[in-house]
């Protein structure tokens, strides 16, 4: 008889708020055959925890536990994995079962990569899936280019801060967007060339100032609801209007004439279809370890919570008054 090892795990008690967040103990089976078994040493912390914490994203599994990345070791390998190694420092960012709010978890070898880097387990964690989001967004789903205006929405944000220096690194003019003046140092810190505070001041009269009316190649918009319209008349002709996320609410409807009288594009890109094939999903790592292993991106300490404590972090983070990455530790 196999003896099953206990382990602490969140759980999703039923949809809401933080306080839906609890602890259990599970028993952690061992690996199926295409699994490798990875303790972890620390987990991020996303906004898509929080739309799987609503129920705003369905999350198909009993219990049902958040978090899609991680950092951790190796310690069981399903019979037919062959690509790593018991002790191996791993760490995954697309697991579309969720399930990364625990000590220990099974995770699919081909969403699996190999860490090699001398920064902590908790700064990589705090900022993977935002690191492989920024260069699908920055790398992929627009090509930035030197000379070029982007709008990159909530710039002082996890995706935001590390979108921004992708840009300006590429050779973008970088404006930025944050919802207080405190976070307006953070996103000039991190890339932006200007930066507007979108509850106070007005985004579309600054940008249309700052491009001597012209409008922005592309609008990088994870904040949604709030901030579409102004990101529609921010934009030039042909210019392209990037969904990624709705911090604030989600688009319901698209006014076609819109986007037609300036012959704009619309996408709404998700890391699950980009980076779904293994090589993809590489290159995007790749790229963005190679990034911040030479300094070329800089991420700011992240704020560590113990992983009993993932409810006070979601809390911080809905609450807009976070100003660096968050991330659990077990
Ligand atoms: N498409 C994809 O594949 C993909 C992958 C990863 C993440 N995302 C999306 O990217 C976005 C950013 O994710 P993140 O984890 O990096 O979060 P985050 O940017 O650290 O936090 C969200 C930010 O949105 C802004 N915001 C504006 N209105 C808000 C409201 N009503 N409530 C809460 N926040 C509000 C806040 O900045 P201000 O205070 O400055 O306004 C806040 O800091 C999310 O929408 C997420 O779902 C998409």
């Amino acid at each position: 008889m196999v003896k099953l090892q206990m382990a602490l795990a969140i759980s999703i008690a039923s949809f809401g708020g933080p306080e839906v967040l609890q602890n259990i103990t599970y028993e952690q089976l061992p690996p199926l055959a295409d699994e490798v078994q990875v303790e972890h040493g620390a987990i991020e912390v996303n906004y898509i925890d929080v739309y799987h914490r609503r129920g705003t994203y369905s999350l198909n599994a009993d219990p049902k536990i958040p978090g899609v990345s991680a950092v951790g070791r190796v310690v069981k390998l399903g019979a037919d994995v062959t690509e790593f190694a018991v002790g191996d420092r791993v760490c995954y960012a697309t697991s579309s079962k969720a399930s990364a709010y625990c000590e220990v978890a099974n995770v699919k070898q081909d969403i699996l990569l190999k860490l090699q880097s001398d920064l902590s387990d908790t700064l990589i964690a705090a900022n993977l899936l935002k690191g492989i989001t920024a260069h699908m967004l920055a790398c992929h789903v627009y090509v930035v280019r030197p000379g070029i205006a982007v709008l990159v929405h909530a710039a002082a944000g996890g995706v935001g801060r590390i979108l921004a220096q992708w840009c300006n690194f590429l050779g973008a003019y970088v404006i930025g967007t944050v919802g207080s003046d405190d976070k307006k140092s953070i996103a000039m810190q991190n890339g932006c060339h200007l930066v507007i505070n979108y509850s106070t001041e007005n985004v579309v009269a600054k940008v249309r100032e700052i491009t001597e009316n012209i409008g922005v190649h592309v609008v990088y918009d994870g904040v949604g609801a709030a901030t579409f319209d102004a990101s529609i008349n921010c934009l030039m002709d042909v210019g392209m209007m990037v969904s990624y996320g709705g911090s604030s609410g989600f688009i319901s409807n698209i006014n076609v004439e819109k986007i037609a009288s300036k012959s704009l594009f619309f996408t709404r890109p998700s890391v699950y279809n980009y980076a779904a094939h293994r090589k993809e999903l590489m290159i995007a790592f790749d790229a963005f370890l190679a990034k911040i292993n030479g300094d070329v991106i800089q991420l700011s300490k992240p704020l560590v919570f113990e992983l009993a404590e993932a409810a006070k972090a979601h809390v911080l983070l809905e609450s807009r008054k976070n100003t660096t990455s968050l991330v659990l530790v077990p």
